[in-house]
């Protein structure tokens, strides 16, 4: 899509009207009927005709509540709809706030998004163009949401890849492609590299498959100083069969996403510099297979790490913490950042806690937890704090190891996994883990399967803006 600023709308063409619940009257100088079947109400939509023969779309923005989802409405609108503009439409953008122009071009940016790319035959992508009718100049704003719509589809895109493509190796090349076209730096550590640096953890973890490990570390770094302020851990299992603790077969087919968390970290710094934002970042995903083979680490076996610390695996499921262990043992030694981050696709336990609508956060840090959340519900990409006590260590006790990978327990899941990671991350004041499991991929208005969500790009976008200088 392009977009483009006029200051007045042509009343004689195609234009989208948004309205607000119950505010017909405000907009009603652009209404070819004096009162349509419509009353605002969130995400609806109703095309009518004005007197030239032009398609006017009236779109629900319903309450004031709403507007953090507003790019959900233009989604469906889209969606639903794009098919029948012709080269070009407007919106009517008078009334709307820059976060709401905003969320409305990331919305029409992801009705983009092409699920089939695997099929033979192509869709054809649509190429309107978009004119926000406003006083106010709007170029920054529209950019950043073009920018950041575009991301979350590449980012989307590579989540729902089938897992024979998607290899850490194909991930590790997507990540050296962008850092080309983006201008900042990469490095794919391979196999004697990983040796010889002594990433054990995910060596063992990618033992069992051809498709060997990599971890991925890119770095944005605009600012004079060499100091790092965020750094991000992404999982990026490209696909996890359970390993020896092999999983059930029902819907193992979606465990292609288990590198969603590697996903958002991508994203995350491509968009950074494309935004190029003040802030100094790196970027780690920790990628692997977790497959099943004469090769693969067992359930019994110890395993060394990158930190030093033994791990006696219980569970070769469990390999999610494994792989961050080591990459947030690389972060706070080598790069010592003021905000480290990791995403993960880690539990089973926080879909079942917390469900579809909001990723389980940790961290001893209240400060950065308040703003996580505060970012979360305006972006409408939620978390929800879970506890991170001293009494769940003992769960993690090995008699003959340092550690162990899984209590052997089901029960709180998701802390337990999350402690395991504050053991390798030396008491970093300023760390979080969040978990991602429910929210990354799942089921979707615009798919009849479960497919990626896109969730995180913002969240964590919009925490590195918070940080980042003026
Ligand atoms: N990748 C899974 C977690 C997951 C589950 C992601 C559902 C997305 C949807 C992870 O590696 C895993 O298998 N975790 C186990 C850990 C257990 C063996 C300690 C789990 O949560 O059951
Ligand atoms: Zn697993
Ligand atoms: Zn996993």
């Amino acid at each position: 899509m392009t977009y483009k600023h006029i200051k007045t709308l042509d009343t004689s063409q195609d234009f989208i009207l948004p309205c607000r619940k119950d505010q017909l009257g405000a907009i009603k100088e652009f209404l070819p009927v004096d009162q349509p079947d419509f009353d605002g109400s969130f995400s609806t939509y109703l095309l009518l005709y004005g007197k030239d023969g032009n398609r006017i779309y009236l779109v629900g923005l319903g309450e004031e509540k709403h507007s953090v989802q507003l790019e959900n409405t233009f989604h469906k609108l889209a969606f639903e709809t794009q098919k029948n503009w012709d080269k070009s439409i407007q919106v009517y953008a008078e009334d709307l706030s820059d976060d709401e122009i905003k969320k409305a071009v990331i919305g029409l940016e992801i009705a983009q998004y092409s699920i089939g790319e695997f099929k033979s035959k192509k869709e054809k992508q649509n190429k309107t163009t978009v004119s926000f009718s406003s006083p106010k100049t709007i170029k920054k704003i529209v950019d950043e949401g073009k920018y950041t719509g575009e991301t979350i589809n590449k980012i989307k895109a590579l989540v729902d890849a089938p897992p024979n493509i998607k290899t850490p190796e194909f991930l590790g090349k997507w990540a050296v492609k962008s850092a080309k076209n983006n201008d900042y730096k990469c490095t794919v550590l391979k196999q004697k590299q990983l040796e010889k640096q002594g990433f054990d953890a995910v060596l063992s973890v990618g033992k069992g498959s051809v498709n060997k490990p990599v971890v991925i570390i890119t770095e944005y770094k605009p600012k004079t100083t060499d100091r790092v302020d965020i750094t991000l851990v992404g999982k990026g299992i490209t696909f996890d069969s359970g390993g020896l603790s092999i999983k059930p077969s029902t819907n193992l087919h979606y465990m292609k996403s288990d590198m969603g968390g590697a996903a958002v970290v991508l994203g995350v710094v491509e968009l950074v510099a494309k935004l190029k934002l003040k802030i100094n970042i790196v970027g780690i995903v920790c990628s692997a297979e977790n497959a099943v083979d004469a090769e693969s680490y067992r359930p019994g076996d110890v395993i060394n790490s990158y930190s030093g610390k033994t791990i006696e695996i219980i569970d070769t499921d469990a390999e999610g913490r494994l792989v961050l262990a080591d990459g947030l043992s690389y972060a706070v030694k080598k790069i010592k950042p003021e905000y480290l981050i990791d995403l993960a696709t880690l539990t089973g336990s926080v879909v079942r806690t917390l469900g579809y609508h909001a990723a389980g956060m940790f961290t001893d840090n209240e400060a950065m937890a308040g703003t996580m959340s505060d970012i979360g519900y305006k972006v409408h990409e939620r978390v929800w704090q879970l506890p991170m006590f001293e009494d769940y260590e003992s769960d993690l006790h090995s008699d003959i190891a340092d550690i162990r990978n899984f209590s052997g327990n089901p029960l709180a899941g998701a802390t337990n996994a999350a402690k395991f990671l504050e053991a390798f991350t030396e008491d970093h004041k300023n760390w979080m883990h969040l978990d991602i499991a429910g929210v990354s991929f799942g089921a979707s208005p615009y798919a009849k399967m479960k497919s990626a969500s896109g969730y995180g790009i913002q969240l964590i976008t919009e925490f590195i803006k918070s940080k980042a200088s003026k």
